[in-house]
Formats: structure tokens, C-alpha cells, sequence
């Protein structure tokens, strides 16, 4: 932003929803999954996506302008960014543009005065769980954006961490199981069970010999005995008091040796402008929760009876916290 003129950067800021909007409505109709190696004209792409001509090329011409899809002789083609918004990239984004964008949670960004006065978001996670336990089409819309978020960070976490050594891995709140599975992959002799809310073991449907899946509510049901227990994004969804019940719910199942690996995005503490931050936020708006700094999470995990060993960055937007039975 140096050398911008300061309203220009403030009437940037103020409408950067607009430029955000156009990704989720862009992801909802499913238009970078129609646009071939070819190119298409808005109108083409309107017709084969059910939307309005004028208003498609209009939004498409806004995020051409960001890299998102490029204007061509032969209308619009697809740019690297733009293939990510496509349903069978290996690294596809769309699952998480969907999300973002679904009307309960873009909501919490309409209400973010509330958070902004109280402190406490229009519709806590405890609440969004339950209204997603009766909505089951928005339910796999966040489970899928769940997973399409954590695509490239299984990669990188599966790199990172070497999970041969445990016999049993409980991934807890790990939404799908994509993560589970992975490093099920990475240690052939190794078991693992994924704890989730009952709705959401429902629509991962069965297990399999070596992945067994436990319906529970970490506040209130008991956790599986592991070797290791992963909590990957779930940590961040909580306010410091829930976030000290769901370690101290690990704590109580935990054998002594048992090593917990919490994968986050640390907070920097630096100055400038950092994603950390922008998901903060959208913690505050969205969960109630928060991202934490490294010493926040040595805090937290001493006070639950756990040591922080170590901090490891992964080749990702993650990093893991390894802690042991104090
Ligand atoms: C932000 S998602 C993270 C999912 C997954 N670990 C990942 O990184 O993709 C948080 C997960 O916590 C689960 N969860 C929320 N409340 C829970 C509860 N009380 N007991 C068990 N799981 C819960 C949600 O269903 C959701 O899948």
C-alpha cells in the first residue's frame, strides 16, 4: 500500500467485500468447473451455470482484475488462482470459498458490531454445531470446506511429524477424517479414531479396520486412550475457558506417554499484515474463538497439565505444537 493515496486505501478496504463476494457466488454456481482449456464468453458461462449474463461477465471482470480468471480474444480462461475455484483441482479451494460465503456464516460478518461491542459473535461455534446437527446440506457444505481448508495442510503436516511411533491416533474434532487418513497412510501398524459430533460421524458413513469413528461431545463425553492425540483447527474455535475444557477432556483420557499435537496457525507477533490475523478475526466473528500466539498456547496447554516439547513449523500455514503429559 506505500505510496497510495490514503483514501484510496481506505475506499479499498471499506469495498473489499465486494471483490470477496464474487468468489463465493463464483464457487456457489460452479463456473470455473464449466470453463474449459477453450475459454468461454459471460454468456457461455452464464448459460452453462444458470446465471445472468450481464452480471456474471461483470463479477468475472472484477476478479479477472485480482488474477482470478483472465480476459482472453476468446473470453474468459482460466488463470492458476482461478483453477483452484475448480471441484477436481488436488488442491481445490472451492469446497472453502463455499463455505465462507454460505449465508450462516457470511452472516456473523453483517453482524461483526456485536462482537465488536460484547465481545461475543452473533452465533457462537457451539451454536453454529447445533444448527448445523439441523441443517445437513449447509453441515457438508463446512465439513467440505473443512476439508478442501486442510488439503494442502495434511500434506504438509504428514511431512512434518513423524506418527510411526504411536500405536493409536485419535483425531479429535477432525471433522472428515482427511487428516486421520492420511497418517494412517504414513504408519501401516498404526490405529486411529476420529471423534467428531454425532452428526458429523454420520456423514463420514463407516470406518474401516484401522479407522474407527467415535459420536461424542468432547464437553461432555469421554475421549478415547491414545498415543497421540491431533486437534487440527479446533483449539482456535474456542474461547480460552472451552478451550482449557477440551484440553483438560484430553488430559483425563491421556496415558502419561501420550504426546498431544495441536496444528494452528500461531499468531505473529510481528507488525504488517499477516493471514494469522485475518483468521482471527474471523474467529472472533464466526466462533468465539481466537488465534492464539506460541506463548498463548504454552499457557494453555500448562495450565491443562501438559509441557510444550516443541514448536515446528510445517511447509504450510501451520505449525505443530507438541506438548507431553506434565
Ligand atoms: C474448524 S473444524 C476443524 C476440522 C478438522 N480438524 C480440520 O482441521 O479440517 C472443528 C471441528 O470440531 C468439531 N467439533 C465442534 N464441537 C465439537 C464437540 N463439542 N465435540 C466434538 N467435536 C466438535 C466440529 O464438528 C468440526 O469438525
Amino acid at each position: 500500500m506505500d505510496g497510495m493515496p490514503p483514501p484510496q486505501i481506505i475506499w479499498d478496504l471499506a469495498t473489499a467485500h465486494a471483490v470477496a463476494r464474487c468468489v463465493h457466488v463464483v464457487a456457489d454456481l460452479g463456473v470455473a468447473d464449466v470453463l474449459d482449456a477453450n475459454g468461454a464468453t459471460a454468456e457461455e458461462l452464464a448459460v452453462r451455470t444458470g446465471a445472468n449474463a450481464d452480471a456474471l461477465g461483470r463479477m468475472l471482470r472484477l476478479l479477472a482484475g485480482h488474477g482470478v480468471f483472465a480476459e482472453g480474444p476468446q473470453g474468459y480462461v482460466h488463470t492458476e488462482p482461478s483453477e483452484l475455484l475448480r471441484s477436481d483441482h488436488p488442491q481445490s479451494m472451492r469446497r472453502f470459498a463455499r463455505m465462507i460465503g454460505m449465508p450462516v456464516v457470511w452472516n456473523d460478518f453483517t453482524e461483526l458490531a456485536k462482537p465488536a461491542t460484547t465481545g461475543e459473535p452473533a452465533l457462537n461455534f457451539g451454536e453454529l454445531m447445533a444448527y448445523f446437527a439441523d441443517h445437513p446440506d449447509e453441515a457438508t457444505i463446512f465439513n467440505q470446506g473443512m476439508a478442501g481448508k486442510s488439503a494442502g495442510a495434511v500434506t504438509a503436516v504428514i511431512k512434518t511429524h513423524d506418527f510411526t511411533p504411536y500405536s493409536t491416533i485419535a483425531d479429535v474434532g477432525g471433522g472428515h477424517g482427511d487428516l486421520l487418513r492420511a497418517i494412517l497412510d504414513t504408519s501401516p501398524s498404526a490405529s486411529g479414531v476420529l471423534f467428531e459430533l454425532p452428526h458429523v460421524v454420520a456423514d463420514v458413513g463407516v470406518g474401516s479396520d484401522r479407522l474407527s469413528l467415535a459420536a461424542g461431545d468432547f464437553f461432555a463425553d469421554p475421549l478415547p486412550a491414545a498415543d497421540a492425540y491431533v486437534l487440527m483447527e479446533v483449539i482456535h474455535d474456542w474461547p480460552d475457558e472451552k478451550a482449557a475444557k477440551i484440553l483438560a477432556a484430553v488430559r483425563k483420557s491421556a496415558p502419561a506417554h501420550a504426546r498431544v499435537l495441536i496444528v494452528e496457525a500461531l499468531v505473529t507477533e510481528a507488525p504488517g499484515p499477516h493471514f494469522s490475523k485475518t483468521l482471527d478475526v474471523l474467529m472472533l466473528a464466526i466462533t468465539g474463538g481466537r488465534e492464539r500466539t506460541p506463548s498463548e498456547y504454552e499457557a494453555l496447554l500448562d495450565d491443562a497439565g501438559f509441557r510444550v516439547e516443541r514448536i515446528v513449523p510445517t511447509p504450510s500455514r501451520y505449525s505443530i505444537v507438541e506438548a507431553t503429559v506434565a
